[in-house]
């Protein structure tokens, strides 16, 4: 059986793309059953179109930047009756706060494009020029209460070249990210992370079990 995984986005979808792409290819034996976006006019809602699956707008009026209210149930209640195991934010734009952590202890993951704990928060590729680093990179983690502040589980790094603009940078990134995030999905899935305060470790070898409750 695959793996029930859910998907919240907010723009573009190119991280949800890859993931469907991997599933299709067989390199990710999960099924995203459902995705949520809080903005309409999501490109992401399409894709999710596109590949066949459950895709749904759910506004949240009361904040703009984070998940409360009736909004934050209507999300609850629908990845609840999908049998969702696994929460994926994709470019999903808004602080999820306690009654969604708790519903979804420790299974839920974020793509940052930063090698965090540098550049949390918005625009972390425009951060990371200014800073003027040399490198830079994405991150897999684990969501808590801390924005950006999760244990790590994978990150892949870049360099940053003097002739650099956010554009391009990002685009570097993009493509790590495109591939991280589906194996760190999949190792979640095979059951090989340990976590041991902040460190995830990944066990490796044979297939342990499937994380499924
Ligand atoms: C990605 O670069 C992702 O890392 C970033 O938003 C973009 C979404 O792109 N997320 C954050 O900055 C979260 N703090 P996508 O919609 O094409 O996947």
């Amino acid at each position: 059986m695959k793996f029930p995984i859910g998907v919240l986005v907010s723009g573009r979808g190119s991280n949800l793309e890859a993931i469907l792409l991997h599933i299709k290819e067989g390199k990710l034996n999960a099924e995203v059953v459902a995705v949520i976006s809080d903005r309409e006019d999501a490109r992401a809602l399409k894709i999710a179109e596109d590949y066949g699956v459950d895709a749904y707008y759910i506004p949240c009026l009361e904040k703009k930047t984070v998940l409360v209210g009736e909004a934050e149930k209507k999300y609850i209640k629908q990845f609840k009756e999908k049998g969702v195991k696994l929460i994926i934010l994709a470019g999903f734009m808004r602080i999820l706060k306690k009654p969604f952590l708790d519903a979804f202890n420790g299974r839920i993951m974020n793509i940052h494009p930063a090698l965090l704990p540098s550049f949390k928060g918005l625009d972390a590729q425009k951060q990371a020029l200014e800073y003027g680093v040399k490198i830079s990179g994405c991150t897999v983690h684990f969501v808590d209460a801390g924005v950006d502040m999760g244990p790590v589980i994978l990150q892949e790094s870049v360099p940053v070249y003097d002739s650099d603009s956010v554009d391009s940078l990002s685009q570097r990134i993009l493509k790590h990210e495109h591939e991280i995030y589906s194996r760190a999905i999949q190792l979640f899935i095979e059951g090989r992370m340990k976590i041991e305060d902040r460190r995830v470790r990944i066990l490796s070898g044979e297939k342990k079990k499937i994380n499924s409750d």
